[in-house]
This record gives C-alpha cells, structure tokens and sequence, in this order.
C-alpha cells in the first residue's frame, strides 16, 4: 500500500490551480446517462472516483471518450443494463447518483447500496422517499435497491426533504426531469454543486428552477438531448490549500476560484488573523506577516452556506497549531471525528464528546505514523505534517487520491516537503 511521507516544512508559497469539482463530476457524469445523444464535460479532474464513475456508466452502456485531459464524452445511445454492482458501486458512495437517472430513462434501475468514506450510517432513506413519492415502487434486496416506475412513467411530485441532504436533492433532480408534471423538491439542498447540476440539466433541456434556493421547481420534460458543460471549481480543494497557506504561515495564490463558495472559510479564517484578498487573478491567502498572531476560532459544520463538514478536519488541523481554545461542532454527519485520534497521536489535544471537539491549540505537533480514515481527514493530516517536527508517515492514501487531483505535485509546486511511497 502506498504512503505519504511528509516532513516539516517551509512556509508554503507561490500559485495553485484548482480542478474541477470532484463532488459536482460526478453527478455530472451520471446525468449524463439522460440522453440519447452525446455529453461533453469539460475541467473533468483526473480523479479516481471519475474512473469508478467512468466504469459504471461504462458497465451500464455508456461510451467513454478522453476527447483530451480533462475533456469527456459520455456517450449512451442505449442503456444495455440498469444494473449497478456491487464490484463497482461498492467503491464510492456518489455512484448510487446513477439511479435516478437510470430510473428516468428506462424505468428500472437496481443499485447496489453505496460504500464510500466510513463517516457515519449514511442511510439513503431520502433518495428512496423521493423515488417513491414520483411513483416509483422500491424494493429492497440482498443489499441491493431496485426502483421500477409505473408504466406510464414517473409522475412529478412534492417532496419534503427531513435533512438538505446534496446525494438526494441529485437523484431526485436526475429522476423527476423527464417525470410528467412539476416536481418540488422542498428542503433542498442549496451547495453549489446542486446549482451546477441543474445548470447541466438545463443545457441539456430540463426546465429546473430555483436551484441555489430551498425549493426546487422541476417540471417534467419528454427527453433530454446532449449538451457540453464546464465543472465548478472544487471549492472543497481551494479551501484545503486555503488552510494549507494558513497552517505554514505562508501566503498563496489560488487561482480558478468562486469567492462565493468558499465565504464560510475566508470569513473563519479572517476571524484568524489570516489575510483573504480576492484580485483579478485569483484568491492570495496571505498569513506570513510576523506582526499578526493567528488566533483560535470556533466552527460549526452545517449545510451550505454554512461552514462544509468537508472542510471540518483541515480547518481542525489548523486550530491545533495556533493559540486559544476552540470548539468544533459536527452537525452533518454523526462519525466524523476519526481523524481527532490521530491528530492527538501527533500531539494535538483534542477532546470529543458526542458532535463536539474541544481543542487546546497552539501545541507543538510531532511526526508520527497515522492513518487516513476517509478522504478529508487524510487531507488534514498532510496539513499537520507539513509543520509537524519529523516525519509523518501517512497510510491508507488511496482515500486522498479520491478526491484530490495532482495532490503531491501541487503540495511540492509550493513548497511542501511531501513523497509518495510505493510499497
Ligand atoms: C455529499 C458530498 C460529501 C459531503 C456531503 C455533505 C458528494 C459526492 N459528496 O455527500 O462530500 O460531505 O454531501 O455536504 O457530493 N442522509 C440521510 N438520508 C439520506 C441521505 C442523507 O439521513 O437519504 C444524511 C446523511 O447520513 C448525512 C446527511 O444527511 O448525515 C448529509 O448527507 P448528504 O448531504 O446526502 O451527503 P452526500 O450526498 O452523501
């Protein structure tokens, strides 16, 4: 298995590209199975969950084209099964995106029930009432999810969602375009890769309002046709290298950036002491002036446009670092502190209980070997290597490598002292 070895390093500086979004791709990717025709996506990230997502469209009839690096064409004339496996789907959560349109398109999919980051139970319950309230029947099987829907099609519904949950704002989105009538989706997810997908949805021919808002209006059209379209930003990777310009004292150039999608993390890191300027070129994360002491703040994950659970575990990273006591509230996912033991084997002092972590910042961080438990918290532990004294050996990076283009090349384009080890 392979492993990143980081060592401390110097203040992290200079310029960083950001790719597209790997959370707004891949449903994306699977909208794409909507037409009939061909879809191009373009600032596609080479990531490894676009090529889970690239071999189930492929299993499910889709040709796949690199027409270059980062341009993709989804091809699927026919859809040959509306069966999802386990070998497939088991790898990423985000491939249970195929349902809805599957469901659409030929009235039947069957999905296996979605692995993915360990963070928390996950449940679908929310696709499934969606599914059901458009009329689908759903029955669940062998760990597998099978939707038929009637024979005259899904029909448009409104649907009151108990949580803004984004995978099911998605499905229902993908499922409820090519439903007869309108569909509400109430309690919507508003995270702008929601509006990004509706965007798609819209070239492509659906008639999708209000995306970005708590209500969405979708009313149903007969079919879609092909449609090309740029990905957002990866708002979650800009504020990765926000933290990573904050946590080494250095200063930064983001480029490719929304200002929007990242305010939750310019405004707590302003509350810092780290300067965010925003110019023409991109965003500067300025945090090696020596007269300003950073200081601790407290955060608290919520839906968008509240602070991005995603972003809880570097911007955890960071608060170890600096002075002051500080706490961390989770509210989107139950388990999402799994990185707290391993930042505290690398001698933070964190404390949990429940959804909240007390941290007593300012402590002087050692290398040491630690585990990736899921995607962002491995992210968090190359931030607290980078200033961590020694080296730290991280392992189970595949889960970094699901989410993060070019991760090593990046870091070592400003800087960081970080190696990939085969083993
Ligand atoms: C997406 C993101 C993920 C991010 C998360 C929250 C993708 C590919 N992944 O995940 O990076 O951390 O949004 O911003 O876009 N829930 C239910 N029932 C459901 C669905 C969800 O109870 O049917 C709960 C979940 O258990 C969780 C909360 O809702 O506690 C949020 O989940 P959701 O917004 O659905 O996250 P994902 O779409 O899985």
């Amino acid at each position: 298995m392979a492993k990143f070895l980081v060592q401390k390093s110097d203040p992290l500086n200079g310029e960083v590209y950001i790719s597209g979004a790997k959370n707004a791709v891949l449903p994306l990717m699977a909208a794409a199975l909507l037409a009939e025709e061909k879809c191009v996506i373009d600032d596609v990230p080479a990531l490894r969950d676009v090529e889970v997502m690239k071999d189930i469209l492929a299993s499910l009839g889709s040709e796949i084209k690199e027409l270059m690096p980062g341009k993709l064409e989804v091809y699927t004339p026919v859809i040959k099964d509306t069966e999802a496996r386990y070998e497939l789907v088991s790898k990423m959560r985000a491939s249970f995106l195929v349902m809805g349109p599957l469901l659409a398109r030929n009235g039947h999919g069957k999905v296996h029930m979605p692995g993915g980051c360990t963070i928390g139970a996950r449940p679908i319950d929310l696709h499934l009432k969606g599914f059901e309230a458009l009329g689908a029947e759903v029955v669940l099987k062998d760990s597998y999810v099978e939707c038929i829907a009637p024979e005259d099609g899904l029909v448009g519904a409104s649907i009151y969602l108990d949580f803004p949950s984004v995978g099911a704002t998605e499905n229902i989105m993908t499922a409820a375009v090519l439903a007869k009538g309108t569909t509400y989706i109430i309690n919507a997810a508003e995270e702008p890769e929601i509006v990004d997908l509706a965007n798609f949805l819209n070239k492509m021919g659906a008639k999708i309002k209000g995306a970005g808002t708590d209500t969405i209006k979708i009313e149903g059209v007969p079919n879609l046709h092909g449609a090309q379209h740029t990905v957002i930003p990866d708002r979650i990777e800009t504020a990765t290298y926000m933290l990573a310009a904050a946590i080494t004292h250095g200063s930064l150039l983001i480029k490719n950036v929304v200002p929007d999608h990242v305010k939750p993390i310019t405004a707590k890191l302003r509350e810092c002491g780290v300067q965010v300027e925003f110019g023409d070129d991109g965003m500067y994360v300025i945090a090696d002036n020596p007269d300003v002491k950073l200081t601790a703040t407290d955060i608290k994950t919520l839906p968008y446009p509240g602070f991005p659970t995603d972003i809880q575990s570097p911007f955890m990273a960071f608060l170890t670092t600096v002075d002051g006591a500080s706490a961390v509230i989770e509210t989107v996912f139950e388990n999402r502190f799994m990185h707290v033991a391993e930042l505290n084997r690398m001698g933070a002092n964190i404390k949990t209980d429940g959804n909240k972590a007390q941290i007593q910042g300012g402590k002087k961080l050692e290398g040491a070997k630690v585990i990736a438990t899921d995607l962002r918290a491995g992210a968090a532990l190359v931030l607290a290597g980078l200033v961590a004294d020694g080296t730290t050996e991280i392992s189970e990076i595949y889960h970094i490598e699901r989410g993060y283009e070019k991760f090593v090349d990046k870091f070592k384009a400003i800087g960081a002292d970080i190696f990939r080890m085969d083993e």
